[in-house]
């Protein structure tokens, strides 16, 4: 059986733009450029090195684009992504789409944008280069209506793609004619400037060394962005003192000018060399996330022995304060994130500390503790709230789960991640993610236990979520066998529920009657049982109609 792919009653015409946080700074011609482009053509790239401003520019694109979009400008962030098979229920959830069906996602996601007017930004595709292209392919092809733009080091290599690099800022000089008060660089660095020292004016007496720090840094964004937060301790003069003799040093006696990229590591070296020691441990162990993360998370999975919880609030507050890392509020409360960037090199200098096993460790048992508290507020008052909290929370479990499935001896933790969020798969709309990586974890974890028995009920649960009663059926079955073998006697009465609801399903009435009053009659304490007893309850009605 086939069901419907549903609209979410939340979904928004308009699209899911995050917010610009920090004011954005010239890139007139440019911006005009891509809009020429977006008119000509269904994809543009927009290439350039790291930290030039890709996301931002596009990000600003995507804003002034809104009102162009019958259905909406859409953002897809896939930079902490790490496999390439996941990078369409990324794009899914970004478009807020609940698919109960269980077709593959491709296919939802194409009928989704079929007959829909919408441009689709994919943030950060050089990682996943070619899982993108044939997936951009794929949606093009299905839908006339469909812009994409993406961001990325490199081109997708599509035929019809256009691709913009993207330059730093102009920087005083690269125009003549230019007043050095009104070049790109000087003016980020001078808006960046005000907000770390709020009487910061650029003036006579300090244009010209910030003229020439910009020149130094190349016009990087990041770049200034992390110098310009050095005013808190330093004058203009001194920063750029500090970094002349640092960039000197690294071009060697030749004194010629640094490659771009490595300028941007240089400054993101200098940067990292000004950090207490405790706060690079943390910058390095913070790269363990995927996208942003509460001061909880960061307290739980960065602290040991030579980081001690209760100075992780402050650490965070002084990466905040050197702009490493990104502060949101929302309704929900407070967010953390690394600047993607300063993330990579991040997860460079933990692998290099070898500690990068430990902390993805750590970040499985904080996401499947969090589960489990979520999974026993969810028929409680809260719902609404773990709703918001778990759908915040669905990068960081994937990556968990990612983690959990392919390390020898984590692989059990990744069955009672996925068991504990049943609720996530059926009642969130990622019923076919859900039955994806429980089919994933079970054939990882063979041999009969507890957690498989009850991976087995949640997996008929999400089959019959799906419409799929045979399947469903199935997994009901298989529970039933394993829990009798291994003495769980809860498992054995959520089988029997999940047999009768598959029955239910299938229209054959008095089988699910039967089975379904087993259920309701051995039922104790089971809370698990609780939310999937309406077809219970409402079986005998049935059948006295
Ligand atoms: N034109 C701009 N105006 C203001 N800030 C910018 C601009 N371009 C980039 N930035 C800032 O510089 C930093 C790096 O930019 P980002 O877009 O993340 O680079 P990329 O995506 O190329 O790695 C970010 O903090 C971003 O907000
Ligand atoms: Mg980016």
């Amino acid at each position: 059986m086939r069901l419907p792919m549903a609209t979410p009653s939340g979904w928004r015409r308009e699209g899911n733009l995050p917010a610009e946080l920090t004011s954005f700074v010239g890139r007139t011609r440019l911006l005009a450029t891509l809009k020429r482009h977006l008119n000509d053509s269904r994809l543009v790239t927009v290439t350039g090195i790291g930290g030039v401003g890709k996301s931002r520019t596009v990000l600003r694109l995507a804003h002034q684009m809104r009102a162009h979009y019958a259905d909406g400008v859409w953002f897809a962030d896939l930079a902490r992504l790490q496999d390439a098979g996941m990078v369409k229920q990324t794009i899914a959830s970004a478009l807020g789409i609940a698919d109960q069906s269980s077709r593959a996602a491709g296919e939802t996601l194409s009928e989704w944008v079929a007959d829909r007017e919408m441009l689709l930004i994919l943030d950060t595709c050089e990682h996943l280069i070619q899982g993108c292209a044939e997936l951009v392919e794929e949606l093009l092809e299905a839908s006339p209506n469909l812009r994409i733009v993406a961001t990325s080091r490199q081109s997708l290599h599509l035929t019809y793609e256009r691709v913009v690099p993207i330059p730093p800022l102009q920087v005083p000089g690269d125009d003549p004619a230019e007043s050095l008060f009104t070049n790109e660089s000087v003016q980020l660095f001078a808006a960046r400037a005000g907000g770390v020292v709020p009487d910061f004016v650029l003036d006579e007496t300090n244009i010209g060394s910030v003229a020439e720090l910009c020149r130094r840094l190349d016009g990087i964004p990041l770049a200034i962005e992390l110098a310009a937060v050095r005013l808190r301790a330093l004058s203009v003069d001194q920063i750029l003192a500090l970094l002349a003799d640092r960039f000197s040093l690294l071009a060697g006696a030749s004194r010629t000018a640094l490659p771009r990229h490595q300028t941007l590591r240089a400054a993101i070296g200098w940067s990292h060399e000004l950090c207490a020691p405790e706060e690079r441990l943390l910058w390095a162990r913070l790269s363990v996330f995927a996208g942003d993360f509460e001061l909880d998370a960061a307290r739980f999975v960065c602290s040991d022995q030579r980081l001690a919880s209760e100075d992780i609030t402050d650490l965070v507050t002084g990466l905040v304060e050197k702009s490493i890392l990104l502060i949101r509020s929302n309704h929900a409360g407070v967010r953390y994130k690394l600047i993607d960037t300063l993330a990579e090199y991040g997860e460079e200098w933990l692998d290099k500390l070898g500690e990068t096993e430990t902390m993805r460790h750590q970040h499985l048992m904080y996401y499947l503790s969090l589960a489990e508290r979520s999974e026993d507020a969810w028929s409680g008052p809260r719902q609404i709230y773990w709703f918001v909290r778990m759908r915040q929370e669905h990068d960081n479990v994937r990556i968990a789960l990612e983690h959990a499935l392919r390390t020898p001896g984590e692989t059990l933790l990744a069955l009672k991640l996925l068991s504990s969020l049943w609720f996530m798969w059926v009642c969130c709309g990622f019923v076919r993610e859900g039955r994806t990586y429980l089919e994933r974890a079970l054939s990882a974890n063979p041999v009969p236990s507890k957690e498989r028995c009850k991976a087995l009920w949640v997996l008929s649960y999400v089959r019959s979520a799906q419409g799929d009663s045979a399947a469903a059926q199935q997994a009901a079955e298989q529970c039933s066998t394993e829990a009798v073998r291994v003495g769980d006697s809860k498992a054995v009465i959520l089988a029997s529920k999940m047999q009768g609801t598959a029955a239910l399903l299938q229209g054959d009435l008095q089988k699910a009657s039967a089975l379904l009053g087993v259920a309701i009659e051995f039922n104790t304490d089971n809370k698990e049982l609780n939310p999937g007893l309406l077809p219970a309850w409402s079986c005998p009605g049935l059948m006295d109609t």
